[in-house]
């Protein structure tokens, strides 16, 4: 199974590193010589994505501008002798880039509604801006191996799976799993049930949901069926407890996570990776 497309909603406020935000988006703060936002994008390439839908909101243009070509800037560049800079500008030229609007905070499933009308195949990836994985495989790569395993990939989804500590539940999208399953990879689960941030007693189990995804196309058509009609939040969470018959996988995934949404979290991603 082959992915070409994904869509990375980042068009939240980042509220949690204001005063910051105010100028800055909070997914082009460095790590290394790259911002956060350039390593989602090269999750995508590692596995061959090369159509990205940024769903933004007004003042987060810049985003989408630090992957456009600059060909006046490259030209100069030439001249001036500097190939290394010349061929790290390059690195996305073979890639389509979309933007979409998201102009009211309704969600992450309303983030992704925004971008329905671009979608074009039956599957297609979905990566939040703060988690980043690390180790011999990226997210996407270990979930597109663990859809591979499937019998029937086509309409199912695969979530991202991390054991949680007990104390730390109540922040996530919980699974509850087929222990009956025979899985054909050790880090697969089928999920029957999700419950969104549960009391650590009412957790169906210690699985939660990391920020990435690859889902069929028909959620869309739950999602909005969820928007008609609602002025609440729409979350992606509540598409995937409708499901609709919907087959739904998870892979927990092998390496370590790294949350850069939170300052903390972003200080330790520098240290590691940075
Ligand atoms: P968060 O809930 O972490 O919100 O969104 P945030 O705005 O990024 O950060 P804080 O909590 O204010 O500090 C998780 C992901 O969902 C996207 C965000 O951009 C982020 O990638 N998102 C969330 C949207 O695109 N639109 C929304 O309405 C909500």
């Amino acid at each position: 199974m082959k992915l070409t497309q994904a869509i990375l909603p980042v068009a939240g406020l980042g509220t949690r590193f204001l005063p910051w935000t105010k100028v800055v988006p909070k997914e082009l703060l460095p790590i290394g010589n790259q911002p956060i936002v350039a390593l989602l994008v090269d999750e995508c390439l590692d596995i061959g994505i090369r159509d990205i839908c940024f769903v933004i909101n007004r003042g987060k243009e810049m985003i989408p501008q630090y992957f456009y070509d600059m060909p006046a800037l490259e030209r100069e560049l030439e001249k001036r002798g500097k190939l290394h800079m010349l061929k790290e500008l390059s690195r996305y030229h073979n890639v389509n880039f979309h933007v979409v609007y998201q102009d009211q905070m309704l969600g992450d499933g309303h983030a992704l509604l925004q971008a329905k009308s671009w979608v074009a195949t039956d599957s297609l990836a979905i990566l939040f801006g703060d988690d980043l994985i690390v180790g011999r495989e990226n997210g996407l790569q270990q979930l597109i191996k663990g859809l591979a395993a499937l019998k029937n990939p086509k309409d199912a989804t695969m979530l991202c799976l991390q054991e949680v500590e007990r104390s730390l539940i109540p922040r996530y999208g919980i699974v509850g799993i087929d222990a009956s399953w025979k899985a054909p990879h050790v880090r697969l689960r089928k999920v029957t049930k999700l419950v969104e941030k549960p009391k650590p007693e009412d957790a169906p189990s210690n699985l939660g949901i990391v920020g990435k995804y690859i889902i069929p196309r028909s959620m869309f058509d739950i999602l909005h069926r969820i928007a008609e009609g609602s002025h609440d939040e729409i979350r992606l969470i509540d598409a995937l407890i409708q499901r609709n018959g919907m087959e739904i996988y998870g892979c927990v995934f092998e390496g370590t996570r790294l949350d850069t949404g939170t300052p903390e979290g972003y200080r330790e991603a520098v240290k590691v990776l940075g």
